[in-house]
C-alpha cells in the first residue's frame, strides 16, 4: 500500500529555539508525519528537545550529517538509537567501511540516509577535493556504495531522481528538498521543483522548510501541499 501524503512530508525545522520548534512541529502535526532536526538546532537545544519533538507525537528525521572513522560512527549511531529517531544522515563519502559500521549498529527500524554530493556543490568544488568532477556521475557512485552495504535512502536534489533510480531501483528510499509549490518564493534554493513534479518522478518523502514554515499561515501553506501530493500518489503514473 502506498504510504498517505503526510506520510511522505517532513518539515524542515530549521528554527533556532525550543519553543519555536515545538511550537512548529504541534501546529504542523495534523499535515506531516515526519520533523527534521538540523545541526543549527540540535547544537542549540539537543537530546533534549528530539525527545520534546518526539512527544508531539511525530517522527524524527535528525540530519546530522555523519562522517567518522568506522569505530566512533557506530557508537555515535547506537547514541542516536536511543534517542529514538526514526531517520539519520551519514555521509557517503566516508567509504563502504564507516557505512557498514553504521548499518550494523543501526536497528532495522532506524532509516539510515545517504548523503552523496551536498547541494551547495559543483563540479568546481569536486575538482578541489579531487573527486570525479561529474556531479551527478559521484552522486550515483555514491548512492551505489550505500546501496551495497545496506542503507534505506539517500538525500538527493530533484534533478537526481531519473538517474538514482535508473541506477539503484527501488533498493533506496529517495528523501528529496529543495521543493517549492508553484509560484513560491526559491530563498536560496537553486534546483527546484514542485511538489507534483517530485512526486511524480520518484521521490518518497519531500523535504519542506520555509515555503510552509515561513507561510503567513503554515497550515493554510501544508494543507495546500498535501493535496497536491495526493493529487499525485493516488495516480497510477505516480511513484
Ligand atoms: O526551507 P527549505 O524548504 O529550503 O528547507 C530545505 C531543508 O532541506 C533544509 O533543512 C536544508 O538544509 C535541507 N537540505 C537541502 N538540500 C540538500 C540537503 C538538505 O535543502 N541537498
Amino acid at each position: 500500500m502506498k504510504p498517505s501524503a503526510s506520510d511522505r512530508l517532513i518539515i524542515a525545522l530549521d528554527v533556532g529555539t525550543r519553543a519555536e520548534a515545538i511550537s512548529l512541529a504541534l501546529t504542523l502535526a495534523p499535515f506531516a508525519g515526519w520533523m527534521k532536526i538540523g545541526l543549527q538546532l540540535f547544537a542549540a537545544e539537543g537530546p533534549d528537545l528530539v525527545r520534546a519533538i518526539r512527544e508531539t507525537g511525530a517522527r524524527v528525521f535528525l540530519d546530522l550529517k555523519l562522517h567518522d572513522i568506522p569505530n566512533t560512527i557506530a557508537r555515535a549511531v547506537e547514541s542516536v538509537v536511543r534517542l529514538d529517531v526514526q531517520m539519520l544522515t551519514l555521509h557517503l563519502s566516508g567509504g563502504g567501511e564507516m557505512v557498514r559500521a553504521a548499518v550494523a549498529a543501526a536497528p532495522e527500524d532506524l532509516l539510515l540516509l545517504g548523503i552523496t554530493v551536498l547541494t551547495s556543490a559543483n563540479s568546481e568544488t569536486l575538482r578541489e577535493i579531487g573527486m570525479v568532477e561529474d556531479v551527478s556521475q559521484q552522486v550515483v557512485r555514491l548512492a551505489e556504495i550505500g546501496a551495497d552495504c545496506g542503507i534505506g535512502g539517500v538525500v538527493a536534489g530533484a534533478q537526481e531522481i531519473g538517474a538514482l533510480r535508473k541506477a539503484v531501483g527501488e533498493s533506496l528510499k529517495l528523501v528529496i528538498p529543495g521543493i517549492r509549490p508553484r509560484g513560491s518564493e526559491e530563498h536560496d534554493q537553486k534546483r527546484i521543483m514542485t511538489p507534483a513534479e517530485a512526486v511524480a518522478a520518484g521521490a518518497d518523502y519531500l523535504v519542506i522548510g520555509r515555503p510552509i514554515t515561513a507561510a503567513p499561515d503554515p497550515t493554510i501553506a501544508a494543507r495546500k501541499i498535501l493535496e497536491e501530493i495526493e493529487s499525485c500518489v493516488f495516480r497510477t503514473d505516480c511513484h
